[in-house]
């Protein structure tokens, strides 16, 4: 083994990256400080994506780095598994006190990903606790993200990441997705038509029959496939049906958690409760790797039962609670508090969304659409190369100092809930500039 082997770019395998095209001309940062980040060759970029959707506080927040570093010192580790440390327990509290009613039990994982399937082995495994063993099936969403784990991608929707895997999850079915461009299309935040999709979830029912389906799952809007907000009043149906047949509905607020609709969480922002909620990202400003799956309590109580020295749950990580991530956990709730983050995209989602409908008559513009401090602008695909033209939009906004996601053809924008109107302004300009030059 050669330990001293240079720095190269080859080792690393990248996730989610055109690889290849990478690493001909790479895009490094090395810092970043609130809006912006810093790159290799010393530009600064602002950052419209909060990362990867989990920046809700913005970069370099000192109270959530001191914890950070106070906890490295003080308690680094401590088994997951029949012992605890306070902080797990202080920030569990603190959440399931801001969470949605009935909602006060969490179980800690280390992403979005194992938050799912977190949640879905929960639902499973709550039916059968309760007798009800022959609910097993599990309804997603065509487009729907839930992560990259086996349960995640059978329940999921988004073609390429189920596609090279084999035969998935059995006993799993999909709603379809409700992006309608002929009817919606330039809608600003939340869509007229559609709820009767929702209806579906019947004739999937009808299909299998309700006794053998145990949850269904959606992002209460669909953020990787490209921000599509839910018509109105769907998401209410998808909660009156599965209450009438008894299945559990699971929110998947990954994105839409800790403030990005402008409201704590999706839950709150629509009025509508799930049984379970996923998050993760923003958990900890993104700082340090960490989810939290909330339950209500009739579903954590159904596991209380049985002698008193025998574990209840056989599910949890090495990692689920991890001291270091609690203590980003907290110091990142009390940011958000302080500041008035969860809330202060009420504020600026009017300013947000004129922004972006100004974009609507440039070039290759199908769609724009809008809730809280998330959007899009999809583009029309060139001819047979499909995400071409945004990842060029990619590319050009990087040059010029701009972070923004692409998801297929669709521009994707959820900067930091510190950003200020001039801020917005520039995002707004340079993608502007970006889409009018494109080919
Ligand atoms: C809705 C949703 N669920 C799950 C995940 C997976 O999270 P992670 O990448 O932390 O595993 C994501 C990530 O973007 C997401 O948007």
């Amino acid at each position: 083994m050669n330990i001293s082997a240079t720095n190269n770019l080859e080792a690393f395998w990248m996730p989610f990256t055109a690889n290849r095209q990478f690493k001909k001309n790479p895009r490094m940062f090395v810092s970043a400080d609130r809006m912006h980040y810093t790159t290799s060759d010393g530009r600064q970029v602002m950052d419209a994506t909060s990362g990867l959707w989990c920046v809700n506080a913005g970069h370099n927040r000192p109270r959530i780095v001191e914890a950070i570093r106070q906890q490295a010192g003080e308690l680094d580790y401590a088994p997951a598994f029949q012992m605890g440390h306070p902080k797990a327990f202080e920030l569990a509290s603190k959440l399931v006190a801001m969470s949605p009613t009935g909602l006060d039990h969490v179980m800690f994982t280390n992403s979005g990903s194992e938050s799912v399937e977190t949640a879905l082995k929960t639902a499973i495994a709550y039916h059968r606790a309760k007798g009800d063993g022959s609910r097993f099936r599990l309804i997603g969403r065509e487009r729907g993200y839930h992560g990259v784990n086996f349960g995640g991608i059978s329940v999921g929707g988004i073609v390429p990441n189920r596609k090279m895997f084999g035969t998935l999850l059995t006993g799993v079915d999909h709603l379809p997705h409700t992006h309608d461009l002929q009817r919606n299309a330039f809608t600003r935040g939340i869509p007229e038509h559609g709820a009767e999709l929702a209806n579906e979830l019947e004739r999937i029912i009808g299909l299998h029959d309700a006794s053998t389906i145990a949850a269904v799952i959606v992002e209460p809007v669909a953020g990787s496939t490209g921000v599509l907000v839910p018509p109105k009043g769907y998401l209410q149906k998808l909660r009156e049906i599965c209450d009438k047949h008894g299945i559990l509905l699971i929110f998947d607020e990954v994105i839409t958690g800790y403030g990005r609709l402008g409201a704590p969480f999706a839950a709150d922002y629509f009025g509508v409760v799930p049984d379970i909620m996923i998050t993760a990202k923003g958990l900890t400003n993104g700082v340090i790797p960490m989810g939290a799956v909330f339950v209500k309590n009739e579903i954590h109580d159904a596991f209380m039962t049985g002698p008193e020295h025998v574990i209840e749950f056989f599910h949890g990580y090495t990692y689920s609670g991890n001291p270091m991530a609690s203590a980003a956990g907290i110091a990142t709730m009390e940011t958000y508090q302080e500041e008035g983050l969860l809330t202060r995209g009420a504020e600026l989602a009017g300013y947000f969304e004129d922004g972006l409908h100004s974009l609507k008559d440039l070039p290759h513009v199908i769609d724009i659409r809008n809730i809280g401090i998330v959007g899009a602008v999809e583009l029309e695909p060139i001819a047979g190369e499909p995400t071409r033209r945004a990842f060029q939009a990619f590319l050009d906004a990087y040059d010029k100092g701009l972070l923004i996601r692409t998801t297929g053809d669709i521009i994707a924008l959820s900067p930091p809930l510190i950003v200020e109107k001039s801020d917005i302004d520039f995002i707004i300009d340079t993608l502007g500039g970006v889409l009018k030059a494109l080919d």
